[in-house]
């Protein structure tokens, strides 16, 4: 087995390293001066089972053709199987048309990954579960709700309410509830007028008194979350802790969720989070142990 990384999440991929036991594989990564990327794996990879560990978070479309060049490189240098290991799946918004003359990128972004040459695909919280659907080589779906809910069950929170930021994502939220000792659930019901804009309309469910959890899969703007927990706030709640496997953190995103509004914001390191976008109320848990189980 060996263990490569992209320069994404090298620190994430340092750690899953560490918990297996191995060093991460040697590999050259430079980009000419007209932007292109060039990778050389250092080593013989002949006949082995290569992971390459790459989350394609900003700069999205550089990341995502490191990884590609990577699994092109693993491929030629006859390794015997190539898993791509994608931590945050980009693109995976756009699974599916809504509009005519529109491309479904998340579909677009599989056959990239299997044309390169992957074998298997290890991915963490996809957006929608009906993108493993666009692989037709073995993907093996993880989440991050395990590590975030030990976290949670430390604190020993009382009176709360599982909360999910819109309709799309609330079979997340009840499985995450569930996992909470049954807690109870409510919706918001979200209108969107523009891709990034969130438009809060109403909460489904009591949360008057409670103290809320708002689940979502990742934290773009924070747009989401925050006109949630304002409204929460209006609709009574108490503190409001917000959760998300992947922080993209894009544009106002670290001022938004500065928001006194937020008790706690807890989020993974599936993509890295820079130390000058901290504020006092994140927390950032690893899932190296669990990608590394999984491995
Ligand atoms: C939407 O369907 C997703 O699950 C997230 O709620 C959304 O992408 C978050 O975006 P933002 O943080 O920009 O509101």
């Amino acid at each position: 087995l060996r263990l490569f990384s992209g320069s994404a999440n090298i620190g994430l991929a340092t750690e899953v390293a560490r918990y297996l036991g191995m060093d991460l594989g040697p590999m050259i990564r430079k980009r000419f001066a007209d932007g292109e990327l060039y990778v050389q794996i250092q080593e013989s990879i002949r006949g082995c089972d290569v992971y390459l560990i790459q989350p394609c978070c900003n700069p999205v479309n550089d990341n995502l053709m490191e990884l590609l060049i990577m699994i092109d490189a693993c491929r030629r240098a006859s390794a015997r199987q190539i898993t791509a290991v994608i931590p945050y799946y980009s693109y995976a918004r756009a699974d599916r048309k809504t509009a005519g003359r529109e491309s479904i990128s998340a579909k677009l972004v599989a056959n990239l990954v299997t044309q390169a040459g992957a074998n298997r695909v290890l991915a963490m919280d996809l957006h929608s579960a009906q993108i493993q659907g666009y692989f037709d080589i073995p993907l093996d779906h993880v989440y991050g709700s395990p590590v975030i809910l030990d976290y949670l069950l430390q604190k020993e929170l009382e009176d709360f309410v599982v909360v999910s930021p819109d309709v799309g994502g609330v079979a997340r939220a009840r499985a995450f509830a569930k996992k909470l000792n049954d807690a109870p659930l409510a919706i918001i019901d979200k209108r969107r007028q523009a891709h990034n804009v969130a438009e809060v309309m109403n909460v489904i469910g009591d949360v008057k008194g409670k103290n809320a959890i708002l689940v979502d899969d990742m934290i773009d703007t924070a747009g989401t979350l925050l006109e949630g927990a304002r409204l929460l706030k209006k609709e009574g709640a108490k503190k409001i802790y917000a959760c998300a496997t992947h922080a993209v953190f894009s544009g106002p995103a670290i001022s938004r969720l500065s928001s006194d509004v937020f008790e706690e914001v807890i989020v993974t390191n599936t993509i890295p989070v820079p130390l000058d976008n901290y504020f006092p109320q994140l927390k950032v848990l690893s899932v190296a142990n669990l990608l590394g189980e999984t491995i």
